[in-house]
Formats: structure tokens, sequence, C-alpha cells
């Protein structure tokens, strides 16, 4: 297998400019960050890049824009937190990717950072453009993606922009997360639980599909849950549900028959009538019309608990509930702390991954302990499954 080309620590960067392509996609409420963790993990590398004076360009998107310069998701909020962070000068780039792109970056000097507003407020991003990923790479002589959690994504400031450049690494946060999980993988012990949350089933299917046949439960949670409700013919009210659902539950269960994978879902709920109200702890024949479920109930987190304790190796992407509101946190805490408690015990091995997850689990007052805690969602999932992600073959 070809190795991937990580980051020397003795390369010479004085008066480079360094492309570091980041993910600082951080949940957002009215241009307020909620929780910051992948802004935090990504300073160091930047502090190092400064003392060894390279002239840094960060390029990250935020949100899925699709093209369109939304201001709710400017990076302007992140730019403030990186400024108020860094000791250097650190400078904002809003304007286009046109033939004279590289003169509106010759003022940096070493040991300076220019943030680059949204990327994906460029359509061709998204598109993975040739023509976009040349006019990025001719910005910098040395390219670092020290975006694990981007990396399953075939666009530009991932993936072609390293046609275009010589010299492209993989940073040390993306070599902690790989490394990290390769880890558990190798290592890991049955019986094996899956625990998936969140809220898009389809978004998730081709995981599911491949991870059922190398796992001994897969526990669903989260909005996610309802299609398996309504599947069943279970009223779920007003809930979250996908259309077009079913074929895609039915293949999960034939799948899961096949390969012998226990599937459960959860048998109790706490319903609201709003996302912003509070909660009620009810079964499913109680549900009424307006109903919303927003978290697990009592008994499903006891059901859940039985199954951790009877694991070695637990997986866990999204959350269990609607997480933003405390009114609904509880199932998503619990379940961290279960797992947590069972991993300190060194009794289990927690792999967690996921945006959402981490900023559920950041809510907790206690610290808690696992085995891996993965700042990407969907990569975790893809490298979970096996699959080549495309930015970081390009890496090798
Ligand atoms: C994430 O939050 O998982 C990453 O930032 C990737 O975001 P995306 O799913 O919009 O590509």
């Amino acid at each position: 297998m070809d190795e991937i080309n990580f980051f020397p620590n003795n390369l010479d960067i004085q008066n480079k400019k360094i492309i570091l392509r980041l993910d600082l996609n951080v949940p957002l409420k009215d241009k307020v960050i909620l929780d910051d963790t992948r802004i935090l993990l990504s300073l160091p590398f930047i502090k190092k890049l400064i003392e060894k004076k390279g002239k840094i360009i960060i390029l990250s998107h935020l949100g899925r824009p699709k093209g369109i310069k939304d201001p709710d998701l400017s990076l302007v909020p992140i730019y403030k937190h990186l400024k108020k962070n860094l000791q250097t000068n650190v400078y904002f780039y809003t304007g286009n990717f046109d033939d004279e792109v590289k003169e509106k970056f010759s003022h940096l000097k070493a040991g300076d950072v220019m943030l680059v507003e949204n990327i994906r407020y460029f359509q061709e991003e998204t598109e993975d453009d040739e023509n976009f990923s040349k006019k990025l790479a001719s910005l910098g002589e040395i390219y670092i993606n020290d975006a694990f959690s981007c990396s399953h994504r075939k666009q530009s400031s991932i993936h072609n922009i390293t046609k275009f450049i010589d010299k492209c690494y993989a940073g040390p946060l993306l070599k902690k997360e790989i490394d990290s999980i390769n880890l558990v993988i190798k290592n890991k012990k049955e019986p094996v639980t899956c625990i998936i949350g969140g809220s898009k089933i389809s978004t998730k299917i081709s995981v599911i599909k491949s991870l059922i046949a190398k796992i001994n439960s897969l526990v669903i949670v989260g909005a996610m849950a309802n299609n398996f409700f309504s599947y069943k013919n279970i009223k779920i009210g007003k809930s979250l549900i996908e259309s077009d659902s079913r074929g895609i539950i039915k293949q999960i269960y034939d799948q899961a028959k096949e390969t012998k994978c226990e599937i459960v879902i959860p048998e109790d709920c706490i319903v609201g009538s709003s996302f912003d109200g509070r909660g009620k702890e009810k079964n499913f024949e109680q549900i009424e019309d307006s109903d919303i479920i927003l978290d697990i109930g009592p008994n499903t987190l006891e059901r859940i608990k039985q199954i951790i304790n009877q694991s070695k190796t637990i997986l866990w992407n999204g959350p269990a509930g609607y997480f933003e509101n405390k009114n609904f946190l509880n199932g998503t805490l619990s379940i961290a702390e279960i797992i947590s408690k069972k991993t300190k015990e060194k009794a289990l091995v927690s792999v967690l991954g996921g945006g959402d997850t981490l900023a559920a689990i950041n809510k907790s007052r206690n610290k808690l302990f696992f085995s891996h805690l993965s700042t990407a969602g969907g990569a975790f999932l893809e490298f979970l499954e096996g699959k080549d992600l495309p930015g970081i073959s390009v890496l090798k």
C-alpha cells in the first residue's frame, strides 16, 4: 500500500507560501461560535508554521452555501477567533480567484496568516473544477491538508488542487485521526456495536450497509430512527422523516438478517410540540399528531446501557436527540457517559466521531474518556467502511 506523504517536521518553510486546508466548519448561531473544538485543535499546527516563518494561507468551508455568498455562512467569526488567538498579523481575503489573485497575496510576510473566506462560496470548489483548483494552487508553494473530516469530499481545495502543486502533505491532525482509527480497527474485539444517530438515513445508508456485515449490533437513534418507526407503522406525529426511506430500511433489515446483526431501535421517547420547547416522556402508543420526537426515553437508555455493557468495541456517530435544546440532550449525554465509564475501566474500545456528536458531548460537565474522539463525521464513517478517501489518496 502506498504511504501517505506526511508533513516533515524538518522541512524548511521560511518565507514559503503554505496553503493549509483546515476544517473550520464549526456550529454557529447568529454568527456566534457554539463549539470551537475544531479551531482549537487546529491552532497548535498553525502556530508551529508561524514559528517556522511560513506565510500561511488557510482555506476552509463553512456549511453548504452551494456557490452563493450567504452572509450567515461567512468565516468572519472564525477570523475573529484566529485573530484573538494568534500573535501575528491575521488577514481575511474576500476577493475572487481571478488571474490577478496571486498578486493579492504578495504582501504576506514571514509568519503572517491569511484566512480565505468560505471556499464553498465558489461553486467551482464543490465541482472540483480544474481551473479553479489551479488558481487556488497558484497561491502557494506547499500544500498541506490537515482536514481529515473533509477528505471524503472530491472538491478543489482537497482534491484537484494537489495536481498543481509539487509539494503536498498531510498535516498532523489528519495523521492522528488515521493512526488512531486504524489502531482501533486493527485491535477491535467482538462484540462490536455501532450506534448511529443524526437526521438523514440516506446519507449514511452505504456505510450502514457495509458495517452491518462487520458488527454484532446496530443501534439507531436520533431523527434517523423515525424512518424505522414509520416503516413499522408506528405513529410519529410531526417528527422529521425522509421521503422514500422504506426501501432503504427494508434493505437494512434484509441485510442484517443475512449477517446476523441485531438492529435495535428506541422503545420510548421524549417529545416536544416544538424544537424550542420542553420535553415529555412518552411511549409510542401515546404519540399525538402534534408531537415531535426529540430524544430517546429512559427505557431505551436502559436497553442501550445493557448493549454497551455486553460490547467490547463501540463505534458511535450522530447524536440521539435534538441536543441543541438542553431539554433533549439527556439521551446523547447519557450514552456518552456510559461509554466513557466503561472505556475508563478499560473494558471497552470506543471510537466516536462527528461534528454534532462532539458538540453534544462537549456540553457534559464531566470529563469523559474515549479511545478516540474524531472531529470527522462523514469521513470517519467512510474510513471505517474501508473506502479510499479522495483527499487522502492524492497525498500518497
Ligand atoms: C463535516 O462537518 O463533517 C465536514 O466539515 C464536512 O462537511 P460536509 O459534509 O458539508 O462536506
